[in-house]
């Protein structure tokens, strides 16, 4: 099994050039379904779940190609409306494919996306809405089988929470029915923005991007554009966090500094500098990080679900102890238990997390539990004492492009073992 070889101790110094958004291409990639014609993705990330999404689009007749960061999506040959179980099985997030596989054929096929280490994933939310825009689906063996009797048909909907899934997938089903579709409680996330950035250059007719009130005038038809997909805010706290708990500075480049706005207090707190200059950010750390009083994980702007683990990582080694409480998932602290192998002095109960920082976590063998429990194994074994061996590294590869290399090239050493 291959595995990822940390020697901790290294601060880190130099610069890393940010990716594009996975939390955005993947929506954006379901979005071209409804296009007939060709879209140029630019700065799309190189990821596994990238590589599942277009295998969904290959599989619904589209024809797909990378050149670099830029995927090109031709999407006039869509043929069919199913989506294979085991593709829907490699990545659970297919479902936001519902959507806009409804709107371009009528229909849609495809198996449940099942839960995940993060919990049961449950898509109550999904389905009402499109229900309310008049699509009909039958839960059956499952599967969920869907048909439009004709165009779908905008109204209004509010959501019992703002689900960022269930925002894209009435945004890709409403953007050509017939009609105007408010959506009420919808998810501010900016990926939530750049999907309607992207949807808009397509020729959609869309207000409120960014805001809990998204309206939707449906168009007979939607373009090929050209899009560039935003950088992603938490692969930058992750980079963030690197240097944090290594006492090093790091230049990110090519981010976006209002996206991470919510996490900033929080690195500040623990006693880092930051300083936003135009499309870069410079962050310093500490020698030693403070602890951070409470990290309450909300919906965008709140303190984001995806950087808990990495802020979790930092606290490990703070000075002080640290509460965390995860309001979005249920079961968001699998990375706990790995933590403790390698020293950490966390106790969980329930929602909550109480982390009281050691001076030093000292190597074992870890394996990734889960994608941003995996990146947290990968910060605390670069503060750890000797070499870490991770594995189940398929976890990393869904949402980190070259991130070994990445680390490698600002000071950290380390292997990667076949
Ligand atoms: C998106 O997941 C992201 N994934 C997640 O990132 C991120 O953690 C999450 O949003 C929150 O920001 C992608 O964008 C591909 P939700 P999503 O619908 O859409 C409950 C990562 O690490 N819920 O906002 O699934 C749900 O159980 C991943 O990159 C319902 O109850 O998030 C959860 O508790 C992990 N019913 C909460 O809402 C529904 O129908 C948030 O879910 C839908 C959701």
């Amino acid at each position: 099994m291959t595995k990822l070889v940390i020697e901790g101790g290294h601060r880190l110094n130099g610069a890393v050039h940010i990716h594009g958004a996975k939390n955005s291409a993947l929506p954006i990639l379901a979005a071209s379904v409804l296009v007939n014609g060709e879209c140029y993705i630019e700065n799309c990330p190189d990821l596994s779940d990238v590589a599942a999404a277009v295998a969904i689009l290959r599989h619904l007749g589209c024809h797909v190609q990378r050149e670099g960061h830029t995927v090109i999506v031709d999407a006039s040959g869509v043929c069919r409306g199913d989506i294979p179980d085991a593709l829907m099985r490699e990545m659970r997030s297919s479902i936001v494919f519902l959507g806009a596989i409804a709107a371009r054929t009528g229909g849609a096929h495809l198996s449940f996306p099942g839960g995940c280490e993060l919990g049961p994933r449950p898509i109550d939310l999904h389905l009402a809405a499109l229900r309310q825009l008049g699509l009909h689906i039958r839960e059956e063996g499952g599967c969920l089988h869907c048909h439009a009797a004709g165009r779908l048909k905008g109204r209004a909907i509010s959501l019992s929470f703002p689900s960022v899934g269930a925002t894209e997938n009435i945004l890709l089903a409403a953007v050509t029915a017939e009609g105007s579709t408010t959506v009420y409680n919808a998810a501010r996330e900016p990926e939530i923005s750049d999907l309607c950035a992207f949807l808009t250059a397509c020729g959609a007719r869309i207000r409120g991007a960014g805001e809990s009130t998204l309206i939707v005038e449906g168009v007979e038809a939607l373009h090929g554009c050209t899009h560039r997909v935003i950088p992603d805010r938490i692969e930058t706290a992750t980079y963030m966090a690197a240097a944090a708990v290594t006492g090093g500075s790091l230049v990110l480049k090519e981010v976006c500094p209002e996206h991470v706005q919510s996490v900033l207090p929080f690195f500040e707190e623990m006693g880092c500098g930051i300083t936003p200059w135009r499309g870069e950010m410079l962050i310093s750390a500490p020698a030693r990080l403070r602890r951070v009083k409470t990290v309450r994980t909300l919906p965008y702007p709140g303190f984001p679900t995806d950087a808990q683990a990495l802020l979790m990582a930092m606290a490990c080694v703070a000075e002080g102890t640290s509460v965390f409480i995860e309001t979005i998932f249920e079961s968001r602290y699998k990375h706990v238990g790995e933590l403790m192998r390698l020293g950490a002095r966390v106790k969980v109960e329930g929602r909550v997390a109480v982390v009281e920082g050691v001076e030093q976590l000292s190597a074992a063998p870890v394996e990734c539990t889960d994608l941003r429990g995996g990146a947290a194994l990968v910060l605390a074994a670069l503060t750890a004492q000797g070499e870490t061996e991770i594995t189940n590294l398929y976890h990393l590869e869904r949402g980190y492009e070259a991130l070994a290399e990445s680390l490698q090239g600002v000071g950290a050493v380390l292997r990667v073992e076949k």
